[in-house]
């Protein structure tokens, strides 16, 4: 009699588990650098992570959508209008095809797992003579080198170790990381420091996966930021390849982070194949900078 107690408790205890881990688990979809304009439905609340603004939204009446912007949670009662804006992450309940087609019945099926966030981790290895905090925008001589974590380039693959704090370098024999590695350096996540000659930074950031399609201009302006006649711009699609565009020469691919840009560069016309280098710039409209040859004032907008 108690052994069968005891096993009922036990299965209503598994029940009770599962029934409310599925009932709190509310099913949304992210949109990186998108805001929606449709007014707040309660003030702002200050949650840790999109999941828990996501999960609020679940768990509010009349809640469809929100914005997640640094760490405040917006609810809305309207998903529309959305509208690009750097930083932001629009935060859709429900599945994506229940929201643009015509009221359905049958709600989506709550989801039993836990749905990650898209994140990427994105190396950057950036080298100055004179700024000794790294930064592109005092230094003209900075050179920030971009990668995605775990992802092959050229004979080798860079990775950032859970914690964020070092980068194992794996080589390979051949290009293409193929076989069997032949070498694997460890090195220290540094900010900035000083190391043979000049100033060095190795960072991991964790990002969330940038949108695609998001315009991005590059203008160029040789009597300083935004300053009249002989600015040159370069427009872009983030994620598409831009065959007429071609800054250094190549076919380039961007993509906009909230506080960078990463241009990759290839060699064929549709960017297919390896990338062949991946720089990043400074972002956002005032943030300008001198171009390495000093002749131009570069800003990034995206958006
Ligand atoms: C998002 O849109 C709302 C409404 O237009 C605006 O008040 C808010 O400042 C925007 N947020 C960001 C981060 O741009
Ligand atoms: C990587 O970083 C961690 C935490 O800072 C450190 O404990 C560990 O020793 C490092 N690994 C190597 C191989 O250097
Ligand atoms: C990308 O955006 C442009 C203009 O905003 C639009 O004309 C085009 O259809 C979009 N392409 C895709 C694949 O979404
Ligand atoms: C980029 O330039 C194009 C053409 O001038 C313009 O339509 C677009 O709005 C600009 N995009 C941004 C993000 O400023």
């Amino acid at each position: 009699m108690a052994y069968a107690m005891r096993t009922l408790w036990f299965l209503s205890l598994l029940i009770g588990l599962a029934c409310c881990h599925v009932s709190s688990q509310q099913q949304c979809s992210y949109l990186a650098n998108v805001n929606i304009t449709a007014s707040d439905a309660a003030p702002p609340k200050f949650v840790v992570t999109p999941r828990d603004c996501c999960d609020l939204c679940g768990t509010t009446s009349g809640c469809v959508a929100a914005v997640y912007s640094n760490y405040y949670c917006h609810l809305k009662t309207s998903f529309s209008e959305q509208v690009s804006s750097q930083g932001s992450l629009a935060i859709i309940t429900g599945s994506p095809t229940t929201i643009s087609s015509a009221p359905t019945t049958s709600p989506p099926p709550p989801s039993t797992t836990e749905a990650p966030l898209p994140v990427v981790t994105v190396i950057r290895e950036t080298t100055c003579q004179t700024s000794s905090v790294c930064n592109r925008l005092y230094d003209f001589t900075c050179v920030t080198n971009a990668f995605v974590s775990g992802v092959c380039r050229g004979d080798n693959i860079r990775t950032c170790n859970a914690a964020g704090t070092n980068v194992t370098v794996t080589s390979f024999q051949y290009s293409g990381c193929d076989g069997a590695p032949v070498n694997a350096v460890v090195e220290p996540v540094v900010s900035c420091e000083f190391l043979s000659g000049s100033y060095f930074a190795l960072t991991c950031d964790v990002e969330q996966v940038p949108a695609t399609n998001v315009s991005l201009n590059r203008t160029s302006c040789p009597n300083g930021c935004g300053q009249g006649s002989g600015c040159t711009t370069t427009s872009f699609f983030t994620g598409v390849c831009g065959a007429t565009n071609k800054p250094e020469g190549y076919y380039t691919i961007p993509w906009c982070y909230p506080d960078f840009v990463v241009y990759n560069y290839f060699m064929t016309t549709d960017c297919s194949g390896a990338v062949v280098f991946s720089v990043s710039e400074p972002i956002g409209a005032g943030l300008c900078f001198e171009s390495s040859d000093q002749q131009n004032e570069i800003e990034n907008v995206c958006g």
